[in-house]
C-alpha cells in the first residue's frame, strides 16, 4: 500500500524513480507523482491512474540529480491528482512523499489553519510539509524530526528541501523505509527489491530513526537529533527472476513456482534445523497456542490450528489479525503467539504481535520476507522461502506457508508424543509431484465460471478451510461474489440462496466425509444448483445429480490435499479472471501489502 522511492545521482532521475516505483506497483495503488528539484526549484507531476499515466506527463529534467516518488493507494480523499503525493508546503520550500497514516492530522490541521496555512488536498499527509515549513529551524534533519515528533500513527517519509539540492531526508515509524547506495547514488524504497542489481548492502530504518543522506555520507540520527550508527545489511540476491519472464502475469508465474518453492522449503528446513529453537524446555512453559493473520494468511493460519490439534493433540485457536486487539484476548507469557503473514508488514497482523508481547507471550513469525518488520520483532521466525511474490492474489506463499505449518505441527507431534513423522519427506513428494490435471478442461470451466454472477463453496473440516481460500481467490480476482461455507450449515440459512444455475463448488478430498460431503451437494442440486466438485477420488460412480464437472486432483496425504486442492482453484481463478478481462495481479481497490490499519 502505497509505495515510496527516491534517488541521488546523475543518471535519467525521472527513468530511475520510474523505474524503481513499477518495481512497487504490487503493492497497490490508484494514483502516482514526482518531484524533482532543479535550478532550486521543486518540479512536481502527478497523474490519476497508473505509472505508464504519470510516464506520459514527465518532460524530462535536464539539471535534476535528486528526486522523490510515490504510488498512493487512497485512504484519505479520493484518487485525484490533488491527493497524489508528493505534496508541498505553502512556500514551495519542502515536498514529502508519505507511506501510513497521520492519526491527528485533523487537529494539525486545524492549528495550521488557524495559523493561516491554505490546504489543497484531502490527505492527512499534507499537514507534514505544512508543518515543515511552520517548524523550519534553518536545519534540515531537525526541521524533520521535531515535525515527527509531533505526528501521530505510521509513516515512512522521503522529503526534500528546495534549497539543498544534495539530500533527501527520510524518517520511519510502523512503516518500512530501506536506503542504500553505491559510489554515485543513493536510493530509497520501500522495499530493498529495488536496490537489486544497484548496490550490494543496504540499511534499515527502525522506528523514530532518521536519516540525512547525501552522497558517500549517510547519517542517521534518533528521535533526540542524536547521531546513531547503524550496520548495513547485506542484499540477497533474490532466486527467482523479479520480471514476469515468459509469463503473461506475475499470478501464473507464480503459482507456476509452487513445486520450487516447497522443493526450497525442504533444502532449508532440512539444513538449518529451524523448528529446534521451539524445545521441550520452551514447550513445558507454555499452554496456549493462538494463530494470528488476514486474509489469505488467516486461512494458513485455520490450516495450521487444525494440523497442531491432529498432529501434535495440542489445542490451537485461530484470530483474525484485525480482530485480535479488540477481543480482549486471554493471552500471557505461558501462550505461543504464532503470526503468519506473507509480506511481514501488515499493519492488523503487527499491531496484534505488539500486544502479545506486551502481554508477555512467545512470538513465532511465519513469513515470506526476512527483512520485514514481523521478523524482527518476532522472538522466532520461520521463513516461508516462497520468493518475491508481487501478484496481488497471494498464491505460492499460501502453499508454503501450509507446509510450513503442516511440518511444524508434525515437528512437535515427534517432540512431544514421540511419533515418526517423516514430515520433510512428505513436502518433498508433494513438490515433486504437483501439477494441475486437466487444465484444458479448467479452461473450459473458467469459460462457464467467468459468465456467473455468484458462486458458493462448500466442504467440511480440512475441505471447509480450504473452500475459505479457494472463494476469497475467485472472488478477489473476478470480482464474482462468492461466499464459503461448511457443507452442514447448508441447511442451516444458506441454501435460500441457491437457485436454477447457482454453481456450487463442492470441495471433498477427506474419504471419511467424502459421502456425507456429496449429500450436502445433493440437496443444493436438487434446488437448481451446478455442481462442481473437486476430489482426488472417483466420484463418477456417485451418480451425482446435476454434477456440471468434476476438478480432478491428485492423490496424496489427505492432510496436505489443501494445497494440491487450492493449486488447482488458484489456476481456476487466474483463468476466470482472464475470461473477464481483469489483470489478475493488480484486481480493483486491493493493495499487496496492507500497511494501514
Ligand atoms: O502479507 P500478509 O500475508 O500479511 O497479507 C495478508 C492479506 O492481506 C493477504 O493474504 C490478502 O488476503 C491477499 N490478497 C490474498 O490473496
Amino acid at each position: 500500500m502505497c509505495g515510496i522511492v527516491g534517488y541521488i545521482g546523475n543518471n535519467s532521475i525521472e527513468e530511475n524513480l520510474l523505474n524503481n516505483l513499477n518495481l512497487l506497483e504490487y503493492r497497490g495503488y490508484d494514483s502516482a507523482g514526482i518531484a524533482v528539484l532543479e535550478n532550486h526549484e521543486i518540479k512536481l507531476t502527478k497523474a490519476v491512474g497508473c505509472i505508464n499515466n504519470l510516464k506520459e506527463k514527465i518532460k524530462p529534467s535536464i539539471n535534476a540529480t535528486i528526486g522523490i516518488s510515490h504510488t498512493r493507494w487512497a485512504t484519505h480523499g479520493e484518487s485525484t491528482i490533488e491527493n497524489a503525493h508528493p505534496h508541498v508546503s505553502q512556500n514551495s520550500n519542502w515536498a514529502v512523499v508519505h507511506n501510513g497514516i497521520i492519526e491527528n492530522y485533523a487537529e494539525l490541521k486545524n492549528d495550521l489553519i488557524k495559523d493561516n496555512f491554505i490546504f489543497k488536498s484531502e490527505t492527512d499527509t499534507e499537514v507534514i510539509p505544512q508543518l515543515l515549513q511552520h517548524l523550519d529551524c534553518n536545519n534540515n534533519i531537525k526541521t524533520l524530526i521535531d515535525t515527527c515528533n509531533k505526528l501521530e500513527g505510521s509513516f515512512a517519509l522521503a522529503v526534500i528541501n528546495k534549497n539543498v539540492s544534495d539530500t533527501l531526508y527520510l524518517a520511519k515509524r510502523k512503516s518500512p523505509l530501506y536506503i542504500s547506495a553505491n559510489e554515485n547514488e543513493i536510493f530509497i524504497a520501500s522495499d530493498p527489491i529495488c536496490f537489486a542489481g544497484k548496490t550490494e548492502t543496504y540499511f534499515a530504518l527502525n522506528d523514530d530513526e532518521f536519516c540525512e543522506a547525501k552522497l558517500n555520507n549517510i547519517k542517521f540520527y534518533n528521535s533526540s537529533c542524536e547521531t546513531i550508527i547503524k550496520n548495513p545489511i547485506p542484499l540477497n540476491t533474490f532466486e527467482e527472476n523479479l520480471g514476469k519472464q515468459n509469463y503473461n502475469h506475475f499470478m501464473l508465474k507464480e503459482i507456476d513456482e509452487t513445486s520450487k518453492v516447497l522443493n526450497r522449503i525442504v533444502l532449508t528446513y532440512k539444513d538449518n534445523c529451524v523448528f529446534d529453537k521451539i524445545n521441550k524446555d520452551l514447550l513445558n512453559n507454555i499452554n496456549k497456542v493462538i494463530l494470528i493473520g488476514c486474509g489469505t494468511a488467516y486461512h494458513a493460519c485455520l490450516m495450521g490450528a487444525h494440523y497442531l490439534e491432529s498432529f501434535a493433540r495440542i489445542e490451537a485457536r485461530c484470530y483474525i489479525s484485525s480482530e485480535f486487539r479488540y477481543s480482549n484476548p486471554i493471552i500471557d507469557n505461558k501462550t505461543l503467539a504464532i503470526f503468519v503473514s506473507q509480506s511481514g508488514e501488515t499493519a492488523d497482523t503487527l499491531m496484534a504481535h505488539e500486544l502479545s508481547k506486551q502481554k508477555g507471550a512467545k512470538t513465532v513469525a511465519i513469513t515470506n520476507v526476512l527483512y520485514s518488520t514481523l521478523s524482527k520483532v518476532a522472538d522466532y521466525v520461520f521463513p516461508v522461502c516462497a520468493g518475491p511474490e508481487i501478484a496481488v492474489a497471494s498464491t505460492k506463499a499460501y502453499s508454503a506457508q501450509v507446509a510450513v505449518l503442516n511440518m511444524f505441527a508434525k515437528y512437535l507431534s515427534n517432540l512431544l508424543r514421540d511419533s515418526k513423522y517423516d514430515y520433510l519427506n512428505d513436502i518433498l513428494t508433494l513438490s515433486k509431484n504437483l501439477k494441475i490435471l486437466d487444465v484444458e478442461n479448467l479452461e473450459l470451466l473458467a469459460e462457464d465460471i467467468a459468465k456467473q454472477s455468484s458462486a458458493l463453496f462448500i466442504g467440511r473440516n480440512l475441505d471447509h478451510i480450504t473452500c475459505e481460500e479457494a472463494s476469497l481467490k475467485l472472488k478477489e480476482i473476478t470480482y464474482i461474489n462468492t461466499h464459503a461455507h461448511p457443507a452442514g450449515e447448508l441447511k442451516h440459512g444458506f441454501l435460500a440462496v441457491v437457485e436454477q444455475g447457482t454453481p456450487v463448488f463442492v470441495i471433498a478430498t477427506q474419504k471419511a466425509l467424502l459421502d456425507k460431503t456429496l449429500n450436502a451437494a445433493s440437496e443444493a442440486a436438487a434446488r437448481g444448483a451446478k455442481i462442481i466438485v473437486a476430489s482426488q477420488f472417483n466420484i463418477e460412480e456417485k451418480n451425482i445429480k446435476n454434477l456440471f464437472y468434476h476438478i480432478k486432483l491428485q492423490e496424496f496425504d489427505e492432510d496436505l490435499m489443501a494445497i494440491t486442492a487450492m493449486y488447482s482453484f488458484q489456476m481456476l481463478s487466474y483463468l476466470t479472471s482472464i475470461k473477464r478481462g481483469i489483470d489478475p495481479d493488480k484486481p480493483r481497490n486491493l493493495a499487496k501489502s496492507v500497511t494501514v490499519e
